[in-house]
C-alpha cells in the first residue's frame, strides 16, 4: 500500500513505514507542496501524511479515491476538513501529547524574553553601545507573584502553567470545563475569559483554532487588558484578532505581546516587524529534536495502525 508525505520527516517516519512494507514516497522540494502538486502526487495514496500548512479541503479530498488515513504531523488540525474526510471513511489522526513540553518550554521562553526584555538587550550589545552597567538600563517585568492566565487549559495550557507556578505566579484560567486535577495540583482558579484579561499581567494563549475560538479575543475584550500586560500565543493566530493587538501595542496600552503564531500564517503583518515590544518567532513550539523525533513516529504509527486495523492510535 502507498503512503504519500507532503513534506520530508525526520527520517523515522519513512524507515518505520518501510519496515512495514508499505511503499513511501514524499514531496521532493524544500517548500510547501501546492495542492495542483498535492492532488497529482497523492491520487493513489492509501494514506497521506500531511503538515499543518497544507489545507486538506473537499477538492483534495475528492481527488483521494483510495486515502484511508490523513495523518496529520501535528496536534492541531484545523487544516483539514474532518466532517468530509469522516464522510469520506477517511481517518483523521494528529499527535497529541509528544510535543506538550516543547511547546510549553518555548512558551515560557517567549514570556521570559518579552517580560526581560531579552532581545532589545541583545541587539543592544551587538550594536556596540554597552557601555556599562547602569541603574536603569533595559528594566522588565519579574515572574514572582504574578498573575499567569492561562487561556484554554488543555495539555499544552497546564503544563505551561506548571512552568508558570514554579516561578512563582498565581495561576488563574479559561476554559469551557472545569479541570478539578489542575485546580488541585496549581492551585488554579477558573474564571471568565474578561476576568482573565482584567487581572492578568501574563497571558498565554492555548486553544485550538475552530469556528468557536476564532477571534475569541477581539476588539471589545482586547480592551481590557492591564497596561502591564504580556500576551502571547504559541496557539493558533487566529484565535486572537491581530490588527486590534497591534494598535494596543502601538500606543503602548499593553506592555508586549509574543508570536510563534500568525492570523495569515506565513504571511506576517508588517505592522509587527516595526513594533519594540513585540516578540516574532516562526512557529517552532514542537521544535526540538525530542518532539519533532516521536511526532515521525506517531506520524507513521498511525499510519500503520489505519492500514492494518482501520484504527488511528491518536484520532481526532
Ligand atoms: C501543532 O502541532 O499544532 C503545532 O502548532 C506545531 O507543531
Amino acid at each position: 500500500m502507498k503512503v504519500y508525505i507532503t513534506r520530508k520527516l525526520p527520517e523515522i517516519a519513512e524507515k518505520h513505514l518501510k519496515a512495514n512494507k508499505l511503499d513511501v514516497s514524499s514531496f521532493k522540494y524544500d517548500r510547501a507542496i501546492s495542492k495542483k502538486e498535492l492532488i497529482k502526487n497523492a491520487k493513489d495514496a492509501d494514506a497521506l501524511i500531511t503538515l499543518l500548512s497544507d489545507k486538506i479541503d473537499k477538492e483534495i479530498i475528492d481527488n483521494l479515491p483510495k486515502c484511508k488515513v490523513i495523518a496529520n504531523y501535528a496536534v492541531g488540525y484545523n487544516n483539514i476538513d474532518t466532517v468530509y474526510a469522516k464522510s469520506k471513511n477517511i481517518v483523521v489522526t494528529n499527535t497529541p501529547d509528544i510535543l506538550t513540553d516543547s511547546t510549553a518550554d518555548l512558551a515560557m521562553a517567549i514570556l521570559l524574553t518579552c517580560s526581560r526584555r531579552i532581545i532589545e538587550g541583545e541587539t543592544y550589545v551587538r550594536a556596540g553601545k554597552f557601555d556599562g552597567w547602569k541603574p536603569n538600563l533595559l528594566l522588565g517585568y519579574e515572574f514572582r507573584n504574578k498573575t499567569f492566565g492561562i487561556i484554554g487549559a488543555g495539555r499544552i495550557g497546564q503544563a505551561t502553567a506548571v512552568r508558570a507556578k514554579a516561578f512563582g505566579m498565581k495561576i488563574i484560567y479559561y476554559n469551557r470545563s472545569q479541570k478539578e486535577n489542575f485546580e488541585k495540583e496549581q492551585n488554579a482558579k477558573k474564571v471568565s475569559l474578561n476576568q482573565l484579561l482584567k487581572t492578568s499581567d501574563f497571558i498565554s494563549v492555548h486553544l485550538p483554532l475552530t469556528p468557536q475560538t476564532f477571534h475569541l479575543l477581539n476588539k471589545e475584550n482586547l480592551k481590557l487588558l492591564k497596561k502591564n500586560a504580556i500576551i502571547i500565543n504559541t496557539a493558533r493566530g487566529e484565535v486572537v484578532d491581530e490588527n486590534e493587538l497591534i494598535k494596543l501595542l502601538k500606543t503602548n496600552k499593553i506592555y508586549a505581546a509574543g508570536f510563534d503564531v500568525y492570523e495569515n500564517e506565513p504571511a506576517i503583518n508588517k505592522e509587527l516587524l516595526k513594533l519594540k515590544n513585540v516578540l516574532v518567532l516562526p512557529h517552532i513550539g514542537s521544535a526540538t529534536i525530542e518532539a519533532r523525533n516521536a511526532m515521525a513516529k506517531l506520524v507513521a504509527d498511525n499510519v500503520i495502525s489505519v492500514l492494518k486495523h482501520k484504527k488511528g492510535v491518536t484520532p481526532v
